[in-house]
């Protein structure tokens, strides 16, 4: 077999040299304070028989998809799954892609057209900047969370009296996967509505976590008719996996025209798509919601009562970030924690920016609060 080239052995040699290189871990029986299978649905054997029940009854015995989606793989289920999507997300419409990086990079490459403005939050998800960086549109990021500053930037940029053939996109998440927090989705929102913008929001973190029923923050602040496209990932609090985007028919009829990511790739099998509609019935029924909240505020109490809130960012949701400088100081601290039984991921740079190095919590339905308070007691020992 070929060596690597130079350039990229190189490469992996630097990411070594600054104690970033990323590997592969195995599964381990430690407790989960890493996973985003916020509700334990992942591992819940209730919806696996569900699941399995629900195939069987119906006779949809097929292991694969056979095809994409405008070929041979539209699998009967897909229509059954996107019209109970809608349904519970209150959107016209819904488009199921194989995964929620599909969805954004799908999205964003083929929707901005050239002449179009993009302005997005600096941490959006590596699957919007991805799919931004496949635009023909022109993209400027701003501040984290601030719309002062996407005011300015949009003011500086956009065309006035707008060209009426510009179209202007902002793309926020609900909550953001690497700090946990929230922007002001409804000002968000109100500022999109004033300016003819189209908003876009990411709603992979808060599906399953916010809204009555885990229907997301959208719908909890009950604006689900604002944004021009809503993304549900289910990979996380609905533990299986997969993505839909909510939003119009006519956006629905140009992502299956247009969207790569979604043309031309093998659709999703009949069993990951019963798997998603198992999940979404279960969060119908499920007191798991509750109970993950209480560990969120259980959580907050204790970063409280053992001081340790400066080093914190400011979350209500399931992700909270202890930032402590230095990839080889938080790979140290969490290096404790898993000899002391906790897993805790942490996260270096470049995957954030160098200085802001954290350890990311992620909270569960399943912790205790005997073991959220151990972790927190310990952690307060190495910061
Ligand atoms: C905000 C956000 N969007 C999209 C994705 C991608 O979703 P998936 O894991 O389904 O590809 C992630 C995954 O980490 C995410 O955090």
């Amino acid at each position: 077999m070929n060596d690597l080239p130079d350039k990229l052995q190189r490469k992996l040699d630097d990411r070594n040299a600054s104690n970033a290189l990323r590997k592969l871990g195995t599964q381990n029986g430690l407790v989960d304070f890493s996973s985003n299978d916020y509700l334990g649905f992942s591992k819940s054997e209730a919806l696996f028989e569900a699941t399995h029940h629900y195939l069987t009854e119906n006779h949809f015995t097929q292991n694969g998809a056979t095809g994409s989606r405008l070929l041979s793989g539209n699998h009967p289920l897909y229509a059954v799954l996107e019209t109970m999507l809608s349904k519970f997300h209150d959107s016209e419409d819904a488009l199921v892609f194989n995964s929620g990086y599909d969805a954004n990079l799908g999205f964003f490459s083929c929707v901005p057209q050239r002449g179009d403005l993009i302005f997005y939050d600096e941490y959006s998800h590596a699957s919007i900047r991805d799919g931004i960086t496949m635009s023909n549109a022109k993209s400027y990021k701003f501040k984290h969370n601030d719309l002062d500053a996407l005011k300015a930037l949009v003011l500086r940029h956009s065309e006035f009296p707008s060209k009426s053939k510009q179209t202007t996109y902002i793309v926020t998440e609900s909550i953001f996967s690497m700090d946990g927090d929230t922007p002001d989705l409804k000002a968000f929102a109100d500022f999109c509505t004033r300016n003819n913008c189209h908003l876009i929001v990411d709603e992979a973190h808060a599906i399953g976590v916010f809204g009555e029923k885990g229907n997301g923050l959208v719908q909890e602040l009950k604006m689900e008719q604002q944004p021009f496209a809503r993304i549900a990932t289910f990979g996380k609090a609905m533990g299986c996996h997969g993505a839909a985007i909510l939003g119009s028919s006519s956006l629905k009829q140009y992502l299956i025209n247009f969207s790569r990511s979604f043309i031309y790739t093998t659709a999703l099998s009949p069993h990951a798509l019963a798997t998603i509609k198992s999940s979404y019935s279960e969060l119908l029924k499920t007191s798991k919601i509750e109970k993950l909240h209480q560990n969120i505020s259980f959580f907050k109490t204790e970063i409280e009562r053992l001081q340790l809130e400066r080093l914190f960012i400011s979350s209500n949701s399931s992700i909270h970030c202890c930032v402590v400088s230095g990839n080889e100081t938080i790979k140290e601290i969490a290096k404790k924690l898993k000899i002391n039984g906790f897993d805790v991921k942490p996260i270096l740079s470049p995957t954030v920016p160098k200085g802001q190095e954290r350890l990311r919590f992620c909270l569960h339905s399943y912790n205790s609060e005997k073991e959220i308070s151990e972790v927190l007691t310990l952690l307060s020992t190495f910061v």
